[in-house]
């Protein structure tokens, strides 16, 4: 029975394909209108892929956007309460207030605001997994002593490039770099920073020097600003206005051929909502995760393959909820009550978080491994039901989960041998391979650097497009 049905399912994607029979990579097994010549190819919308496409547009390069889900912003989503029109930004929240940042911001005539911390409420310390309140917690600020070593390691300030060998000190986990530098109330502080996914205590110094750079230390500082209408979204949403005749929404690689000289150009096979279509192009720009799982349809040669194999993503993800019987203008803090570094135990519940919306909270949700949308959200309910015991004494009223988003793969990283045996010097060395070029979120964590790092790219990619 089992076979009988595979088989079924082959026949049926074969037949379905306009190219049966015949060479998908060869322009006459489509109609006119399903060939689309243009100078890139770009893969995945969310920040690197629009910023790219809005970028060449402005330089009068040709080029279409593949993206799998039906819309661009990737990390950046964002609710709207139907009644109100109020927003809640539930992933991306901040962007360093730079002059890439801002002009990006004025190209698609979106409005920037500054920050009031005060936005992400008054923080009540809880051990969710424990159901205690923890009242002798406050989180450290991050001192000069961190300050002092992060200053050790410019090559991870704007990207990944390390020395050969690759420091020792950088492939410690993070509680061993602690001990080792007697780091103190600073290292707590790291340990609670936001949207920090997996098992933290179990990081390399590397990944939080990375992540916890300069800029990320000005946001918290307070040069952090951020859409004036709670709506990170509202770039996407105009930047898809704008390029809309040049994006394939709901669409998906199914091949690729790429030359392996410049002259060769890349061919695309993508499975669209109206049908197969072949995009011809002289670069290939990757930005979505390039994680092994997610390359499957490209053609890898053996090189490529070893190195997006040692690609790991995290699991992440958060929604909105409202009627919580949670106090507006609070925050409810996930920490451990008895945990090395008070880190909360997984899976769980990382934060509740007020919004400008009255009654909405949005939520981040941490865990080592893959959870469904009603897994999390049951989960999620649990402990808002809990805290509400705490905060009323009592658990009357019933959550109402308004908007959810998966947010894996989160934080792209490799293992501690990968990266000693030369991950980032090899995975630096991909760029412009095959006609190939990464753009995404693999060397710098945040939008504001991945956006930056675009920016500087593009120049070598285009050149690589007119040889
Ligand atoms: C909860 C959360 C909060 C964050 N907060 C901040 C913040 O406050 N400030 C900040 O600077 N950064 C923040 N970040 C980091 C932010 O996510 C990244 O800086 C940014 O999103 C990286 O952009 P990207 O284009 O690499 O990836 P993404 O934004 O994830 O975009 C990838 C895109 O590729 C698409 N895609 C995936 N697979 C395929 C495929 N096979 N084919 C076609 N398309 C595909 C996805 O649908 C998505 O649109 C946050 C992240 C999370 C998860
Ligand atoms: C793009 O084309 C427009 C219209 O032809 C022209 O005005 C503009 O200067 C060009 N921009 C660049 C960067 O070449
Ligand atoms: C802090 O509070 C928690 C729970 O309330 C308790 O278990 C823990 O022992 C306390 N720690 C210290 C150092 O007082
Ligand atoms: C919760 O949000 C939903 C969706 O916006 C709305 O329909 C509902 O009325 C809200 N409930 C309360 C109690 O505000
Ligand atoms: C407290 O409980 C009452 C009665 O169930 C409910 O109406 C109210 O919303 C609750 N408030 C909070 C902050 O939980
Ligand atoms: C690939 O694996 C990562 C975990 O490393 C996961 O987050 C992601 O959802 C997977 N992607 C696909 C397309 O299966
Ligand atoms: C942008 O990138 C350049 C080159 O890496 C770097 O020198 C600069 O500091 C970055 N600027 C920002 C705002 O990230």
């Amino acid at each position: 029975m089992k076979i009988t049905l595979a088989l079924a399912a082959g026949a049926a994607s074969v037949l379905a394909s306009p190219a049966t029979g015949r060479n998908q990579f060869s322009e006459s097994s489509y109609s006119a209108e399903d060939v689309i010549k243009r100078d890139f190819a770009i893969i995945g919308g969310g920040a690197a892929g629009t910023y790219a496409a809005i970028s060449l547009a402005d330089k009068n390069k040709t080029f279409t956007l593949v993206e799998i889900t039906n819309r661009l912003g990737g990390h950046a989503r964002t609710f709207t309460d139907p009644a109100r029109g109020v927003n809640v930004d539930f992933g991306v929240q901040l962007y360093l207030d730079t002059p890439v940042v801002r002009d990006f911001f004025n190209r698609l005539d979106t409005p920037l605001a500054n920050f009031n911390p005060a936005y992400f409420g008054n923080p009540n310390y809880f051990d969710f997994t424990k159901q205690i309140r923890v009242n002798n917690y406050s989180q450290g600020t991050l001192g000069t002593d961190y300050v002092a070593q992060l200053d050790r390691y410019p090559y991870l300030e704007n990207g990944i490039d390390l020395p050969n060998p690759v420091p020792a000190d950088l492939l410690l986990t993070w509680p061993e770099y602690i001990e080792k530098y007697n780091l103190g109330d600073s290292a707590e502080s790291i340990f609670a920073t936001p949207a920090n996914p997996g098992d933290v205590l179990q990081d390399l110094a590397l990944y939080m020097f990375n992540d916890l750079n300069h800029v990320m230390l000005q946001e918290d500082q307070g040069a952090a600003i951020l859409n004036a209408n709670y709506d990170n979204s509202e770039l996407y949403v105009k930047a898809l206005a704008e390029i809309r005749d040049n994006v394939l929404l709901k669409s998906s690689v199914t091949a690729t051929k790429r030359g392996t000289d410049a002259k060769s150009g890349v061919k695309v096979v993508v499975n669209t909502p109206t049908g197969n279509k072949l995009i011809v192009a002289k670069q290939l720009i990757l930005a979505m995760p390039p994680l092994l799982n997610n390359t499957k349809q490209f053609d890898l040669d053996a090189q490529e393959q070893k190195i997006l194999a040692q690609i790991n993503g995290k699991y992440y993800y958060g929604g909105v909820v409202n009627n919580t019987g949670l106090e507006n203008g609070n925050g409810y803090i996930n920490v451990g009550a008895n945990t090395p570094y008070h880190v909360a135990s997984l899976p769980g519940v990382v934060q509740f978080t007020p919004s400008s919306a009255p009654g909405y909270f949005f939520y981040w949700y941490n865990t080592l491994q893959a959870q469904t949308k009603s897994q999390v959200e049951s989960a999620t309910r649990d402990t808002i039901k809990w805290l509400q015991n705490q905060i009323n004494g009592t658990s009357a009223v019933e959550p109402e989960f308004v908007d959810f988003e998966d947010f894996s793969p989160f934080h792209l990283e490799a293992s501690k041998s990968d990266i000693a045996n030369g991950f980032y010097r090899k995975m630096n060395g991909l760029q412009g391979h095959r006609n190939t070029w990464y753009i995404g979120s693999l060397f710098v964590v945040g939008t504001s650097q991945v956006w930056n790092n675009t920016k500087n790219m593009l120049p070598e990619i285009i050149a690589a497009a007119q040889l």
